[in-house]
């Protein structure tokens, strides 16, 4: 970390991070993948097939979408392969109990998976890319997973999105977000999600 942190965000953060955010801004760069061929995404419109490949029931994938989250499914020669959610509006980590609104100009990412038979193809970091070019009136968007999940980590990276920092379960049950490089980005997550900034291991 390059700059201090401000003395109101000066907590310590003990114990195991629950996760890392990713961010990526307009701007940023976004690493050219070579082209999957036979690779498409759509905004899904097909309901009952998202619940299908995720066995969610029918009811939950609707009330999602009305509460403001769009489902993107990709498919390979027309057969779905992964599926993904953009919350515009209220987004949770589940895991970790975090509620929040997604500002205006923000989009949360969540809810990823590629079906276990087409995974290790590239299709992941495929799919968030086409969303960061299809969700274009939008500037911000954040990304997390659970810490072991290195799949999933590769994957976001892959795509362009860079750490914001890691989110730490605090004494007395609240978050903290330890600021990974830039701290102008780890104070937008946190603000975001709605939890202080910490210095790891102090
Ligand atoms: C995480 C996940 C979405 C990645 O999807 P994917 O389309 O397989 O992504 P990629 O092909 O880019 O592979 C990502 C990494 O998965 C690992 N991987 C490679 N082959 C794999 C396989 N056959 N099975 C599982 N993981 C594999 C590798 O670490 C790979 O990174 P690498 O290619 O740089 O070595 C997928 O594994 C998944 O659905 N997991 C379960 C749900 C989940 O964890 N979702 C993410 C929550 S944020």
């Amino acid at each position: 970390m390059s700059q201090p942190l401000p003395q109101e965000a000066r907590l310590s953060a003990p114990g195991e991070p629950a996760g890392p955010l990713y961010t990526w801004w307009r701007g940023d760069p976004l690493p050219a993948l070579l082209v999957l061929s036979g690779l498409s995404v759509e905004l899904a419109r097909e309901l009952d097939l998202l619940a299908d490949l995720s066995g969610l029931p029918a009811g939950e994938v609707q009330a999602r979408v009305e509460a403001g989250n769009r489902p993107y499914l990709a498919r390979l020669d027309g057969v779905p392969v992964a599926y993904g959610w953009v919350a515009t509006r209220r987004a949770s980590i589940g895991a970790l109990g975090i509620a929040f609104s997604v500002l205006p100009g923000n989009r949360y990412l969540w809810d990823f998976v590629t079906l276990p038979r087409w995974r290790g193809r590239g299709i992941y970091p495929r799919l968030l890319q086409a969303i960061l070019k299809r969700e274009g009136q939008a500037g911000r968007f954040w990304i997390g997973h659970d810490a072991p999940n290195i799949a999933s980590a590769r994957g976001i990276l892959k795509a362009g999105f860079t750490s914001v920092g890691e989110i730490y379960r605090l004494p007395g049950g609240s978050f903290g977000m330890a600021a990974a490089d830039s701290l102008e980005r780890a104070r937008a997550g946190a603000t975001l999600l709605g939890i202080h900034l910490v210095e790891a291991g102090r």
